[in-house]
């Protein structure tokens, strides 16, 4: 099997501009990544795609940007102050710190179970470890001028706090009638304790969540349809395999404070099949907290039957530096064109970070270079991301533009100036074929449909 290995996707990631260490110069910050243009691009589309399909394409959920910093009595309300903890081992004799269930090989937070298999265990180091114990990942800074504890406030560690707080907002100023979801897309931050492989587990994330507030008479039925989007998006959506994904559910120990049901999408990531997407059955808990603790009334009134509830929510939940590691390594692929190995990207046109890349053959040809500019300029204005690429014989650009993923790559040659043709090639099958410039747009933007 073909399967890119996380060394591949670093360092293609690194050498082609999708993502790179924060701070390198300085030698990097565990935890921390700093995109790069290929990966904005590619984020852009992930996000431009997820926003469209649930608040653009529908008209029962709207959108919310809510602030990293919060009032801090949010995150005790919704149990994260309390709850929000990993379990950690500290090994005795550096005194670094790992996640307990990692080392243990296991998906439970059982402090008992944990110490119980622990005991037999060393550290990375070859070192005894201590007993387990929880560690609250919420990351804290303060506000104003002084440095005291009534000062003290969390980054968010979900971007669903805001979701929840600005729920009689929305209800009120959309007219919202329950079912109907509120969606964010934002930074949220994790004190992980062992940040890892790349950009899975990294301590500032950027989140696409949706919470949908429903009668919890239909929380079965819900749950399992925003169970059945994730699968779609990632499959019909960004083209996924369906051979890359599996479903997991969490087990009584494993879920999450807040939580009554959950179930993860898996995707096959190099290091193993780990959580991509998550949809979380969160009951009543979050109104029900933020209502008590605020005094707010957060329930809410079915005209029609009289009915009054807290509604409950229906979390769907997914990180996009983790739905970028799943494409590029579903995409990463090794094959041979005319007996020459390369890497191709195989990401679905609509998803691709840059759409259509232009060449003349040669360019110490001026007509040549000024035909592709014309060609190149009028192609930009519709499809935006268009590269420019006069780098190298023929054969290297190719090459360089399908290790990004280029669906299409555009030659202006001699034949192009008698007949106003260019050549199409395809990053797929590296065939090409000739059209009329004329025909040009008409054909790239039905093919970046189609495929
Ligand atoms: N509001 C629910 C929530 O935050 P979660 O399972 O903790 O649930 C949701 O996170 C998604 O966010 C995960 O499925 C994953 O895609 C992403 N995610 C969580 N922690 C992450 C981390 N440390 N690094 C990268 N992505 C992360």
């Amino acid at each position: 099997m073909n399967r890119p290995t996380m060394e591949d996707i670093v360092s293609l990631s690194k050498r082609r501009g999708f993502v790179f260490q924060s701070s390198e110069i300085y030698g990097g910050l565990a935890g921390f990544f700093d995109y790069g243009p290929l990966g904005i691009e590619l984020t852009n589309n992930l996000k431009r795609l997820w926003w469209d399909s649930l608040v653009h394409y529908r008209d029962d959920i709207f959108g919310v940007d809510g602030a990293i910093i919060q009032n801090p009595l949010l995150w005790q309300a919704s149990g994260h102050v309390a709850g929000f903890t990993d379990p950690m081992v500290e090994d005795t004799v550096t005194h670094k710190r790992y996640r307990a269930d990692q080392l243990a090989g296991v998906d439970t937070t059982d402090l008992a179970e944990l110490s119980k298999l622990l005991k037999e265990k060393k550290s990375p180091d070859g070192n005894p470890l201590g007993e387990p114990r929880y560690f609250n990942m919420m990351m804290q800074t303060w506000v104003g001028p002084v440095q005291e504890e009534a000062a003290k406030v969390y980054l968010r560690p979900e971007t669903a706090g805001s979701i929840f707080t600005n729920f009689l907002n929305i209800k009120e100023t959309m007219r919202a009638k329950v079912p109907f979801g509120i969606a964010q897309i934002g930074k949220a931050f994790r004190n992980e304790i062992s940040p890892r492989d790349f950009i899975f587990r990294v301590r500032e994330l950027e989140q696409m969540e949706m919470q949908y507030f429903i009668n919890p008479k239909d929380q079965q039925e819900v749950y399992d349809n925003w169970r059945a989007f994730a699968w779609n998006f990632l499959t019909e959506r960004l083209g996924i395999k369906e051979s890359s994904l599996s479903w997991h559910e969490h087990g009584e120990t494993e879920r999450a404070h807040y939580a009554k049901a959950a179930h993860d999408v898996y995707f096959n990531f190099p290091q193993g099949p780990k959580e991509l997407w998550g949809t979380h059955n969160r009951s009543d808990f979050d109104l029900s907290s933020h209502a008590k603790a605020s005094g707010k009334d957060l329930s809410y009134l079915d005209e029609q039957s009289g009915e009054r509830f807290t509604p409950y929510v229906i979390e769907s939940s997914v990180g996009v530096g983790r739905m970028l590691l799943a494409v590029l390594t579903d995409a990463f692929t090794r094959d041979s064109v005319a007996g020459e190995e390369r890497i191709v990207l195989k990401l679905h046109p609509r998803i691709a970070p840059v759409k259509v890349a232009v060449s003349p053959l040669l360019k110490n040809k001026p007509e040549l270079v000024s035909f592709a500019r014309e060609i190149y300029a009028q192609l930009k204005r519709e499809f935006g991301m268009v590269l420019w690429d006069d780098n190298g014989n023929i054969g290297k650009r190719y090459r360089r533009q399908d290790e990004i993923g280029t669906p299409f790559c555009i030659t202006v040659d001699f034949e192009s100036l008698a007949n106003q043709s260019v050549t199409v090639r395809d990053r797929d099958t590296a065939k090409q074929i000739r059209i009329n410039i004329d025909d040009l747009p008409q054909t790239l933007r039905q093919k970046l449909e189609q495929n």
